[in-house]
């Protein structure tokens, strides 16, 4: 049985693995050769980061952690900045997403020494042990740092994130209004940027991944509820109203220590299951 349907059948298998390895199972530190790093220059301060490495073209080569030491008098602040400067200068083939470089993106998400956040807003440890950087916990890695976020996807598309109306649309050129108290009922978020980092740090979320929504699917599912100008709260309640899908949750707040945009998904849950409780 492949890999990945084994753990997709056996919490208790997942159990056992640690979360940033229990996609590919065992991680173990690699000596495979590789271009030598550029000599650090004279006031160099090197520290070590340990990367997870996996390669779907190599199928004999186990995932493992893969040391390199990097100068970081010659190197930008960030996570992102050391990853781009290992890929320049020593491992082309190190894989990792990322784009705006700004945090809005939210392609760069994954774990750093041990917890989720963005690489490029996550700033390099200052301290001298080496850190290690592996893809979001459990999670299908599908190489390196990168992973599978189709059942993440799905589970957002599944709660119809857009405004749903029951009346005719309004005249062309005509607005649907808002005012501003309602509108500001959406703070906290709409500034979601669906990295991740929340569900992936759920403990319920890890056991359950097809079956519970996680916490950023049901961020954005209030999000539709709390629209004034939607015409479906009822029919988006009733649909979440499942014991897996919503109730899975159990306000551990991993999703809202994770969230490196300042957002409290474990709060837009409870508020979800409190609209359940007067429907
Ligand atoms: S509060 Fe709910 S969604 Fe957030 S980490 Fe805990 S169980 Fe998961
Ligand atoms: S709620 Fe925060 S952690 Fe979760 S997907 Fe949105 S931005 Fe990322
Ligand atoms: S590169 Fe876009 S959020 Fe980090």
């Amino acid at each position: 049985m492949a890999a990945a349907a084994l753990l997709r059948r056996s919490p208790a298998a997942r159990a056992l693995l640690s979360p940033a390895l229990s996609s590919r199972l065992v991680a173990s530190k690699s000596h495979s050769s590789s271009p030598a790093p550029p000599p650090p220059s004279s006031g160099a301060k090197t520290k070590t980061f340990s990367i997870y490495r996996w390669d779907p073209d190599s199928p004999s080569t186990k995932p493992h952690l893969k040391d390199y030491k990097v100068d970081l008098s010659d190197c930008g602040p960030m996570v992102l900045d050391v990853l781009l400067k290992i890929k320049n200068e020593q491992d082309p083939s190190l894989t990792f997403r990322r784009s705006c470089r700004e945090g809005i993106c939210g392609s760069c998400a994954m774990n750093i020494d041990g917890d989720n956040g963005l690489a490029c807003l996550t700033k390099i440890s200052s301290a001298s042990s080496a850190s290690t950087i592996s893809p979001l916990p459990h999670m299908f890695v599908i190489k390196d740092l990168v992973v599978d976020m189709t059942n993440f996807y799905n589970q957002y598309k599944s709660v119809e994130p857009w405004l749903k109306r029951k009346d005719a649309p309004p005249q062309p050129g005509k607005e649907i209004p808002q005012s501003k108290a309602d509108r500001a009922k959406l703070d906290g978020m709409y500034e979601c940027i669906l990295c991740a980092c929340c569900s992936t740090s759920c403990p319920s979320y890890w056991w359950n991944p097809e079956e519970y929504l996680g916490p950023a699917a049901l961020l954005h599912a209030n999000r539709w509820i709390q629209d004034s100008r939607d015409q479906f709260t009822k029919e988006r309640l009733d649909s979440i109203n499942d014991e897996f899908k919503l109730y899975r949750c159990h306000t551990i707040k991993n999703c809202t220590h994770a969230c490196p945009k300042g957002l409290n998904p474990a709060k837009h849950i409870d508020t979800i299951k409190k609209l359940q409780l007067e429907a």
